[in-house]
C-alpha cells in the first residue's frame, strides 16, 4: 500500500510501499503526480533500479529531455541516452583526477540551482537514482521556492513580478571560476530568457524561479542585477525552506524543478566514488509562454 510520510513542514515527502521496476498503472501515475505537486520532492526508497527501469519510470510521466551532457567525455559511462551522468567517475569507473575539467564542472552542482533554467524549455523533474554513495557527506539539499515567495514582503513581490532573467551555465561556471569552455560549448550555451516570478501549473501557486545560472535581468545593469539575485537566493535558501537530503543505496529522489532549487553538498569526492544517475522531464514550454 502506497503511503506518504512528510518530510519537512513545508514540503518533501517519503513514498514507499510501491515497486518502481515494474510498469506504473495510470492511477498509481496520477496519485505520484498529485503528490509531486504538493510535495515537490519525493523519496523512494529501497527502489533498486537498472537504468532502463529509470528511463521507463521517467517516460511514464512524460518527455526527456535528450542530450544531458555539457561538458562530456568523448565515451559516455552511462549506456542510455537520456540518462545524465551525476558521478565523480570517467568512462571507465575511475575516480576524475584532480584537475580534471568535468569535474569543475560538476563542482558547479554545489551552487543553488534549477536543472536546466539555461535552457529555453526548461526542465520539469528530475529523478536522481543512487547506485553509489561515499561514506560522509554528498547529501543533496532542497529548497521550497513557492515558500520563498509566499514569505516575500508585498511591495517586494510587485517589484520583481514582471522580470525577466538570463540564463545561462556559462554564468554559473564562471561563478565557480570555471571558464574553459571550447568555442562549441560557449555557442550551443546563450542565455535563454525565464521569468522571475512563475505559477506552478501543478498546485496554482506562486513562486521565485532563481537558480545559479542566472546572470542578468532584462534592461537592468549586471551589478544591480546580480545584486538582486545574491539577495533573493539568500533570502529563498534559509533554513526554514531547506530540506537535506542524507543518501541511501537505492533512494529515488523525484524533484520539480519548476518550484524547487537544490545543490549538492560536498564529499571527499578524489577518494570515494558517488554514482547517481539522473532522467530528466522537459517542461512544457519557455517560461514566458506558460500561463500565469
Ligand atoms: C542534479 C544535481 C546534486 C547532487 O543531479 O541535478 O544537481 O547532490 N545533483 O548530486
Ligand atoms: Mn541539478
Amino acid at each position: 500500500m502506497l503511503q506518504i510520510t512528510p518530510l519537512h513542514p513545508l514540503f518533501a515527502a517519503r513514498v514507499t510501499g510501491l515497486d518502481l521496476r515494474t510498469p506504473l498503472a495510470p492511477e498509481l501515475r496520477a496519485r505520484i503526480e498529485a503528490a509531486m505537486d504538493a510535495y515537490a520532492v519525493l523519496v523512494f526508497p529501497d527502489q533498486a533500479l537498472d537504468d532502463a527501469q529509470q528511463v521507463a519510470f521517467g517516460q511514464a510521466f512524460g518527455e526527456l529531455e535528450p542530450d544531458p551532457s555539457v561538458v562530456g567525455d568523448d565515451k559516455r559511462r552511462v549506456g542510455h541516452a537520456a540518462m545524465n551522468d551525476i558521478s565523480n567517475l570517467d568512462s571507465a569507473g575511475r575516480i576524475l583526477a584532480a584537475d580534471d575539467r568535468r569535474r569543475f564542472n560538476n563542482l558547479g552542482n554545489l551552487l543553488w540551482h534549477s536543472d536546466s533554467s539555461f535552457k529555453a524549455t526548461p526542465a520539469k523533474y528530475s529523478m536522481l537514482h543512487a547506485r553509489v554513495i561515499p561514506p560522509h557527506g554528498g547529501e543533496t539539499e532542497f529548497a521550497d521556492m513557492r515558500a520563498a515567495w509566499d514569505a516575500l514582503p508585498r511591495e517586494m513581490q510587485a517589484k520583481l513580478f514582471d522580470l525577466v532573467c538570463e540564463h545561462s551555465l556559462i554564468y554559473s561556471r564562471a561563478t565557480m571560476g570555471f571558464t574553459a569552455f571550447t568555442p562549441e560549448e560557449l555557442a550551443r550555451r546563450t542565455p535563454v530568457p525565464q521569468r522571475l516570478v512563475r505559477r506552478h501549473a501543478g498546485s496554482g501557486r506562486l513562486l521565485l524561479y532563481l537558480s545559479a545560472h542566472i546572470g542578468e535581468i532584462r534592461g537592468w545593469p549586471r551589478p544591480e542585477a546580480l545584486a538582486l539575485v545574491r539577495d533573493l537566493m539568500e533570502h529563498a535558501t534559509q533554513r526554514q525552506f531547506v530540506y537535506r537530503h542524507p543518501w541511501r543505496q537505492h533512494d529515488l529522489v523525484v524533484w520539480d524543478n519548476r518550484c524547487t532549487m537544490h545543490r549538492a553538498r560536498p564529499y571527499e569526492d578524489k577518494l570515494y566514488p558517488r554514482d547517481l544517475r539522473r532522467v530528466t522531464l522537459r517542461d512544457s514550454a519557455p517560461t514566458l509562454e506558460q500561463p500565469r
